[in-house]
C-alpha cells in the first residue's frame, strides 16, 4: 500500500508499522530505502528476504536528527569508538547524504550490521524520513535499518512508484510505501569507514573526497583488501535488463554509423549530439552532475521498459563532482 506522505497521520502509520516489525518504503533525500526496526532481529530478517540480498551484507542504520546537535551522544548506542574526524563529519554533513562507518557496540543492531563488528549510520535530511524516524524512536524504534528498496543488483528506486514495482509481490499488509516525491539527490549515499583511524572511502557519492578531506584535515584514502565489504562495492549492481555499455561520445557516433538504419533495440544516453536512426531511443544527458545523478536511476529505469536490449551511455566527463554517476554507471555496465 502507497501512502502520500504528507497526508494526514501517514507519517504516523508507517512508524507505528515500523514498531509493529513491519516493512516500509522510506523516501531519503538519497534513494527510498527498505526500513525496518534496526533493534528488531526477525524484523531486519524481512529485509533481506525480501530484497533476496545475501545476510552476510550489513544495513545502513538511520537515525533521526541529534537533540542540541550533540552527535556524538546520538551515534554512542550504536558506536563503541568515534573518532574527531568522524564527529566533525557528522557535524559538516548531517542530517546528509553521507554514511559512516564506525566500531559497533555488540549489543546492538548485530543482524542488521550482517555480522561485521561495525555498523554504517547515517542521518538522513529528507524532511519525511526525518518525521519518520523521530515518530518511530516516540514509539520505541531506537534506529532504522534501510538498504535501498530494490532487488539485490537491480537499480535503486528514486520515486514511490518504482518501489511498489521492485516489490509488486508482496502483499498491502507486508510493505507500507511512504511517498515523498522523486528523491533530490538520486544516487546513494557517499560511505566512508572510520573504523581503521582514518577515513577511508568507501562508496563515492555526492559528497567529494575533497570535501571530505578538508573536514578531515587529513588525506581521504582509498577502498583496499582491509576494508568491510560493500554490495555497493561489487563490481556489477545497480543493473537493468538491458545491457549497458559506456563509450566516449566519438565512440558512439562510429558505432550508430556502422549499424545505420539497421539500429534497433538500442537506447542512448549522452551529452553528445548524435546522428542516429529513428528506431534509437535518445535521451539527453544533463551537463551539469547533480542534475544527471537526480534523474540516473529513473532514466535507466525509463530505458530498460522500452524493451531496448541495449543501453549505449557516454562515458561522463572527468571530475570529481562526477565521481559517483561514473561509479554507478560502471557497475551497472560491468
Ligand atoms: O543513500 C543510501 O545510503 C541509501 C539510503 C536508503 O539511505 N541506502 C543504501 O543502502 O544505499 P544499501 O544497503 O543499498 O547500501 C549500503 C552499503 C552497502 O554496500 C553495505 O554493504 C554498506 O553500505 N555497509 C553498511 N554497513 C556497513 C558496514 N558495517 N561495513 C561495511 N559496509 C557497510
Ligand atoms: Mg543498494
Amino acid at each position: 500500500m502507497t501512502l502520500n506522505a504528507s497526508d494526514l497521520g501517514a507519517i504516523e502509520a508507517a512508524a507505528r508499522c515500523l514498531a509493529e516489525g513491519g516493512l516500509v518504503g522510506m523516501p531519503t533525500e538519497t534513494v527510498y530505502g527498505l526500513a525496518a526496526d534496526a533493534g528488531n532481529a526477525s524484523a531486519v530478517r524481512s529485509i533481506f528476504e525480501a530484497k533476496g540480498r545475501p545476510s552476510d551484507h550489513p544495513l545502513i542504520v538511520h537515525i533521526p536528527p541529534a537533540e542540541g546537535g550533540d552527535w556524538r551522544a546520538a551515534v554512542a548506542p550504536l558506536a563503541r569508538e568515534v573518532p574527531d574526524f568522524a564527529v566533525a563529519l557528522m557535524q559538516a554533513f548531517w542530517p546528509g547524504p553521507l554514511t559512516l562507518i564506525l566500531p559497533r557496540r555488540p549489543e546492538v543492531a548485530a543482524v542488521a550490521a550482517g555480522g561485521q563488528d561495525s555498523v554504517g549510520v547515517r542521518c538522513p535530511a529528507h524532511p519525511v524520513s526525518q518525521a519518520l524516524l523521530v515518530a518511530a524512536r516516540a514509539l520505541g524504534v531506537p534506529g532504522v535499518a534501510a538498504p535501498s528498496a530494490n532487488r539485490f543488483g537491480r537499480v535503486s528506486p528514486t520515486t514511490a512508484a518504482h518501489v511498489a514495482e521492485e516489490f509488486a509481490d508482496l502483499g498491502d499488509e507486508q510493505l507500507l510505501i511512504l511517498d515523498g516525491g522523486p528523491c533530490p539527490v538520486g544516487i546513494e549515499s557517499t560511505i566512508v569507514d572510520c573504523s581503521r583511524g582514518m577515513p577511508v572511502l568507501m562508496r563515492p557519492g555526492m559528497i567529494t573526497p575533497a570535501q571530505i578531506e578538508a573536514v578531515c584535515g587529513q588525506p581521504l584514502r582509498a577502498r583496499d583488501e582491509a576494508a568491510p565489504r560493500a554490495s555497493g562495492t561489487l563490481e556489477s549492481h545497480y543493473a537493468p535488463r538491458a545491457k549497458v555499455r559506456l563509450m566516449d561520445g566519438k565512440q558512439l557516433q562510429s558505432a550508430l554509423d556502422v549499424l545505420g538504419a539497421d539500429a534497433k533495440h538500442i537506447a542512448v544516453y549522452a551529452r553528445t549530439t548524435l546522428r542516429a536512426a529513428r528506431t534509437v531511443v535518445q535521451r539527453r544527458m544533463p551537463a551539469d552532475a547533480a542534475t544527471c545523478a537526480q534523474e540516473l536511476f529513473a532514466v535507466l529505469r525509463e530505458l530498460d521498459a522500452t524493451g531496448v536490449k541495449l543501453i549505449w551511455v557516454e562515458n561522463p566527463p572527468e571530475g570529481a563532482d562526477w565521481d559517483g554517476v561514473r561509479d554507478r554507471l560502471q557497475r551497472a555496465a560491468a
